[in-house]
Formats: C-alpha cells, structure tokens, sequence
C-alpha cells in the first residue's frame, strides 16, 4: 500500500502563471494552515492553472479529479476489485492523496451529488483523516495534504449547490477574467501572438462580456482567447479562427452569431 509512486504526481516544469492579485501570498498562508480552499470564478479563467501553479511551487504532488454526477464514494476512496487470487482492495485517487501527502484538487465538486460529497467532511476538520468503510480502515491524512475545491458560481440550480455545512468547511478565494492589460499579456504568452492582436481579442472577449445575461449566459472565457490566439499562430485568418474559437463555441441563436462575429470585425 506505500509503494505508491508520489513523484509521478509532482509537477516537473514551472505551469505559467500569471498573478492577478495576492491569490499566490494568500494560498500559500492557507496552505501553511492546511486550511481546505476552494477557488470561485467563471470557466476558463485560470483556477485548474492557479492549482498546477501552487503545487508546483510547494514542491507537492497533484492529484486531480474531475467530479460529475456519477461519481460514487467508491469512485474516491477505493473498491474491492476481483482478480484471478479473489479480491484486492484498489485505492481511489482521494485515498492515495491522503496517503501521499498530495493537493488534491476536486474539479467542479458541485456536480458530484451530496452523498459523494460528504466523504470529504473528516479530512477537512480537525481529524484529517478518511474512513474507508468497506475496508474497515481509517486512513489518516499525510501531513502535506491538502483539498481544494473549484466551483463554477452561478451555473447550478438550487437543487445543486453545495450544503453550507461543506462550503463551510473551506477557505475561499474569487477568480474572475482577468483585467485587459493583464490578460493580453496572458493571451499573447498562451497564445504566441503579438500584444496587438492579443489585445484585439481581449476586446473582443471584453464585448461579449457584456452581453452576459442578454442573450448569453457566459462571456467569452480566457481560455477560448488563448484557443484563438493558437489558430492565429498557425496561419489561420484572423476572422476564422475568432469564429471557431471565440464565437461558435458560445452559443447557437444566429442573432447572436451574428452580433458576436460584428464585433470581431469592428476590432479586426
Ligand atoms: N492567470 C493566468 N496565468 C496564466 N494563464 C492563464 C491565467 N488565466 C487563464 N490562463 C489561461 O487560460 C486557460 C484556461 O485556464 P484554466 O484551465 O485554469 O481555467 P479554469 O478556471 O480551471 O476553467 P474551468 O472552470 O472550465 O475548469 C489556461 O490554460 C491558460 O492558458
Ligand atoms: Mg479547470
């Protein structure tokens, strides 16, 4: 069972990160405090590179899951398996990052139901530690590990928010689109492009911002900025690849489409 490979888990390289504020400073006092964090903010703004970025500088091992719907208990703590000697006990990812002394990082927890998410309690209070009930063993927390949560504000229903007595277990930290200066330099480093062009499709991203809430539910997220600036790199005509990375994406009412693909051409 300690024959786990923690150094497949690190990360090698330094994940390019570019600080917005004093998320790097304030992540790191809660780290020192092992105080379970969860990062807040629209999708594609930087919090799965926000955690690569921490783990990396902590010099810990990383370990993520992405949560949906489905996801059991047994998905995180571990199964019996059945092999040709009868059964093995395989532990989930949850479990070996407690045992390894791992970040663990629950992508979008919201989706995983209330049940799942339960399981996490005990190692987020002062026990730090997971009961692997079918195992009948009480697996304490490494004294590196740490959980961090990311949640997506504003997209779920009632029905699927988090119970108080989780998100009340956790630090939080808000993530937004970053600034436009900022985030040209992030798109122009992401994206091999010049700051011109980068700065073109900040404005772009800029305007569909705000058309949150009239006709779109999401702005055009950093991410699909990046996505652009790559097929810009690759020779693609400008217009073309802001259809297929900034607007098709977005959304399918033709009005929109064609509102969107307006802006681009007014920027471009
Ligand atoms: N502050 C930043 N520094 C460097 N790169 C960034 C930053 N913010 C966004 N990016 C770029 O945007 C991309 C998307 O960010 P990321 O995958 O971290 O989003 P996310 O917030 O985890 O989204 P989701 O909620 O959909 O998982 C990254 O791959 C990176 O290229
Ligand atoms: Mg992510």
């Amino acid at each position: 069972m300690n024959e786990i490979d923690r150094d497949q888990y690190l990360i090698g390289k330094e994940p390019y990160y570019r600080a917005l504020g004093n998320e790097v400073e304030m992540y790191q006092a809660a780290y020192d405090a092992r105080m379970p964090v969860m990062l807040k903010g629209p999708t594609g703004c930087g919090k799965s590179r926000f955690v690569e970025y921490m783990a990396w500088k902590l010099g810990k091992p990383l370990i993520t899951i992405a949560c949906n719907e489905d996801m059991t208990a047994s998905d995180l703590v571990g199964r019996f398996l059945l092999d040709i000697n009868g059964t093995k006990w395989q532990d989930g990812p949850l479990t070996v990052a407690a045992r390894i002394g791992a970040v663990c990082y629950l992508d979008e927890v919201v989706e995983a139901r209330q049940d799942t998410t339960v399981i996490i309690h005990p190692l987020t209070d002062h026990r730090r530690n997971l009961p692997l009930e079918k195992k009948g063993e009480l697996v304490t927390a490494h004294p590196d590990f740490q959980l961090v949560i990311s949640y997506n504000p504003g997209y779920q229903s009632l029905m699927k928010d988090l119970k108080q007595s989780t998100k009340q277990r956790f630090g939080a930290m808000d993530f937004d689109y970053p600034e436009a200066e900022i985030e040209t330099e992030i798109v122009a480093h992401e994206g091999d492009v010049d700051v011109q062009t980068a700065e073109k499709l900040v404005q772009v991203a800029q305007r569909s911002r705000n058309l949150k809430g009239h006709g779109l539910d999401e702005g055009m997220s950093t991410r699909l900025l990046v996505y652009a600036a790559q097929l810009i790199g690759k020779g693609v005509d400008v217009q073309s690849a802001c259809r297929m990375a900034l607007v098709r994406p977005l959304t399918d009412d033709p009005d929109m489409r064609d509102t969107l693909d307006a802006a681009v051409n007014t920027y471009f």
